[in-house]
């Protein structure tokens, strides 16, 4: 029996998390070293209709039917067969496998959700485009977040370094000097939904403080952008401490998060910050060739529970 399979990388936010929610720009870049497969194989013996949704590393296997309408997994199972109008689609199976860790700022539910809707997309012999892939993981995106920037969806579904600003079209850009990123995870799951609540609350408690923070963060992404496609490293290090300053300022970060950038730029980091939601996740570093090593080993003698390098080109 065939098998569809699809997958999609992780992700991290390099510079702009939460001001792309009100508009900033910011940049995100692809995480090859992690990702979530989807396998989707027909079912002959059972009735037409019938799907069996199994995901075992998060414990789930159920029918779809049996599903609520806002389990992410169903639902872009759901809208892939609403776009393609398949009410009764021949029965299979869908197994889902991740190396994404989950709430961490990674992408993992935007790489499921991609991953999803191609393996199924192509088990129903329908052809999907990128743009279409990236707008219906954006609604299953709206289930875990309420109101996501689209920066995961986007970056996840074209698995390249993007600037992206909310509602316009996705930039893409050089990178002129290769550059390699550590990213530890303080171990701290973070539901990246409740984070950003708690800012758009204190956005709305104090909304000139907080869009003063916002446009702050705002001119970092284009300045990065440059110091990227100019292979400009050591102004990209600095330029990264300086979003983390912010994003202090609007209280996502937390102490765990804030000793692992410390760690990382006394052992020789030319820049670290929080990347994704914040208050637990995953944090970034940028290092030289040949630092990861010492960098990696800091980071974990600070906490961390695992660490990735990842090259950026
Ligand atoms: O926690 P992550 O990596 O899924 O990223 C969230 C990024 C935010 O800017 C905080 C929210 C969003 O939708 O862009």
């Amino acid at each position: 029996m065939p098998a569809f399979s699809a997958s999609a990388p992780g992700k991290v936010i390099l510079f702009g998390e939460h001001a792309v929610v009100y508009g900033q720009p910011a940049i995100a870049v692809p995480v090859p070293e992690v990702t979530a497969r989807a396998k989707v194989t027909a079912d002959i013996q059972a009735p037409e209709g019938q799907i069996l949704i199994q995901a075992p590393e998060v414990g789930k296997e159920a029918l779809l039917s049996e599903l609520p309408h806002n389990d992410p997994l169903a639902a872009a199972v759901r809208f892939i067969l609403q776009k393609h109008e398949i009410e009764r689609p021949p029965a299979f199976r869908l197994r889902i496998n991740s190396t994404i860790p989950v709430a961490a700022g990674l992408g993992s539910g935007a790489a499921v959700s991609v991953a999803i809707i191609r393996s199924v997309s192509a088990f129903l012999g329908q052809l999907i485009l990128d743009e279409e892939v990236s707008a219906l993981a954006f609604e299953v995106e709206k289930l875990h977040h309420g109101t996501p920037s689209g920066i995961d969806n986007s970056i996840v579904t074209f698995a390249k370094p993007v600037y992206y600003v909310k509602g316009q079209h996705l930039e893409y850009f050089e990178v002129r000097k290769p550059f390699t990123l550590l990213i530890a995870d303080s171990g701290i799951p973070s539901p990246t939904r409740a984070v950003v609540e708690d800012v758009r609350r204190g956005w709305e408690g104090n909304p000139k403080r907080y869009d003063a923070i916002f446009a702050a963060i705002g001119t970092l992404a284009p300045l990065a952008r440059q110091a990227i496609e100019d292979g400009e490293n050591e102004a990209l290090g600095a330029l990264m401490d300086a979003n983390h300053t912010h994003l202090q300022e609007l209280q996502v970060s937390s102490p765990a998060l804030d000793r692992l950038v410390e760690a990382a730029r006394e052992a020789g980091a030319l820049g670290a910050k929080l990347s994704g939601g914040g208050r637990g996740g995953n944090m970034i570093a940028l290092v030289t060739k040949g630092q990861e090593k010492e960098v990696a080993a800091a980071l974990m003698e600070a906490g961390a529970v695992n660490t990735i390098v990842t090259s950026v080109q």
